[in-house]
């Protein structure tokens, strides 16, 4: 075989992690291709080819080994908020007086752009060392909290997508902007921001209580003459709930205050969707709108459990999200062995493939993505981990027992951690040691 002449600059060789098919629809979607070589140029995956053969065709493109390590796209985590990292595990209250006691109290920090600055930072270097290459994100209300997540999240070259959170009743003063201010900024931002290199802005209502219908209408107006995803929360917790429908009487239920607003539609990604009823859950399928699973804040704050496979079943896009600060940590393995417990407890539990699914090429596709990133694909944005299935004395002990790749993938999901992840990518560019 003649060497080639590309524009190849990197083989990271291991053995690649990938799907065959989508695990929802069809048994048997993982397939680990031992071996292999991932061979990058200007940011993108160029091939994939077995090891031998690819020293051979780029025989001056310089080699990383991981032998012995599983590669796999990096982790997109769909739902999270970079503002509150600080009050992560904070103790014994269920979601409104946690949004009281610790949530808003620290958000209003952020008016301040060397804190937002600073927490951006710490929170993207975390992403990074828990595998997530793609995170998506509320920032607060304020616009320096905008501006210092997508500057750092470019100068890294990170993709990610985030948003000021609207919020113009029903919080402390320090966290409301007036309606048509909080237009404009966003409106600046997307300007700015949107489509710019692998930074998007979406289109942030923290939630209905916290918006008047005017800024809801703004919103759905923002959303139908942009492009941009709109992120929101849905149906978390029984008190939000009753206090929504006490908001808004005219509305039959939840959904339909974002449904009256223009919010409701393919580019929709609400968190949670916990308590929904049949008719809920037909609409959000008609409407093609997705929802971000984040099974560990729901366990943390006491929310409930969300049905993922009736959900999955149903045909909504699924995907998963940390959650962070309600969700305890931006470690995704721990959120999918959630996702499993919860699952398992409703007698309808995902496996491994489904899991993996859905912090990937199932999450990717939820939020338009799949073009981009969410697998090893040659054309893809080359975002990619490196993990160690040895990386601590208990990881090594069970991977050794498991007898399929899928049995030791579950394994690795419900023991792992930071300490797996040896590797990440973004755009091709090896990130610094984690540790
Ligand atoms: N609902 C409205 N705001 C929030 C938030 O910050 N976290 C969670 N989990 N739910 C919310
Ligand atoms: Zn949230």
């Amino acid at each position: 075989m003649n060497p080639e002449k590309t524009d190849a600059t990197l083989r990271i060789t291991g053995d690649v992690l990938r799907f065959r098919h989508n695990p929802f629809e069809r048994e048997n979607a993982l397939e680990l291709l031992r071996d292999h070589s991932l061979v990058i140029g200007k940011g993108r995956l160029l091939a994939i080819a077995p090891a031998v053969e690819a020293r051979h065709r780029w025989p001056d493109c310089p080699e990383q080994d991981y032998s012995g390590h599983w590669l796999l796209p990096g982790l997109i985590d769909a739902h999270g908020h970079y503002p509150q990292l600080a009050i992560t595990a904070s103790w014994g209250a269920a979601l409104l007086p946690w949004l009281e006691q610790y949530t808003f109290p620290e958000e209003s920090r952020f008016d301040q752009g060397e804190y937002a600055r600073d927490m951006a930072a710490r929170y993207q270097r975390l992403c990074l060392q828990n595998g997530i290459t793609t995170p998506v994100v509320f920032c607060t209300s304020h616009p320096l909290s905008v501006q210092a997540w997508f500057e750092q999240a470019e100068a890294r070259n990170m993709r990610s997508i985030a948003g000021q959170v609207l919020m113009d009743r029903n919080a402390p003063d320090t966290l409301l902007r007036e309606h048509e201010t909080a237009l404009e900024e966003v409106q600046a931002q997307i300007q700015q921001w949107h489509g710019r290199g692998r930074q998007q802005v979406a289109i942030t209502p923290r939630f209905a209580a916290t918006s008047s219908r005017e800024q809801l209408r703004d919103a759905g107006w923002l959303m139908a003459h942009t492009d941009c995803l709109m992120q929101t929360h849905l149906s978390e917790n029984p008190d939000e709930i009753r206090w929504m429908l006490s908001l808004f009487p005219e509305c039959r239920d939840y959904l339909e205050i974002y449904e009256s607003h223009g919010l409701l539609g393919p580019r929709s990604l609400f968190a949670h969707g916990i308590h929904l009823s049949d008719s809920e859950v037909a609409r959000l399928r008609a409407s093609g709108a997705a929802i971000a699973h984040c099974p560990s804040s729901n366990l943390f704050l006491g929310s409930g459990l969300f049905a993922a496979r009736h959900m999955a079943d149903a045909g909504i896009p699924l995907a998963l999200g940390a959650d962070v600060g309600a969700g305890p940590s931006l470690n995704l393995f721990a959120v999918m062995a959630r996702a499993y417990e919860v699952s398992r407890l409703q007698s309808a539990p995902l496996n491994a493939a489904q899991l993996l699914w859905l912090a990937t090429e199932g999450a990717a596709q939820t939020l338009k993505l799949e073009a981009h990133i969410g697998r090893l694909q040659a054309g893809l944005e080359a975002d990619i981990i490196a993990l160690n299935p040895q990386a601590t004395e208990n990881l090594a002990l069970r991977y050794h027992r498991a007898e399929s790749e899928e049995e030791a993938l579950f394994a690795l999901l419900c023991l792992g951690d930071d300490r797996m992840v040896a590797a990440t990518w973004l755009a091709g560019e090896q990130q610094q040691s984690q540790r």
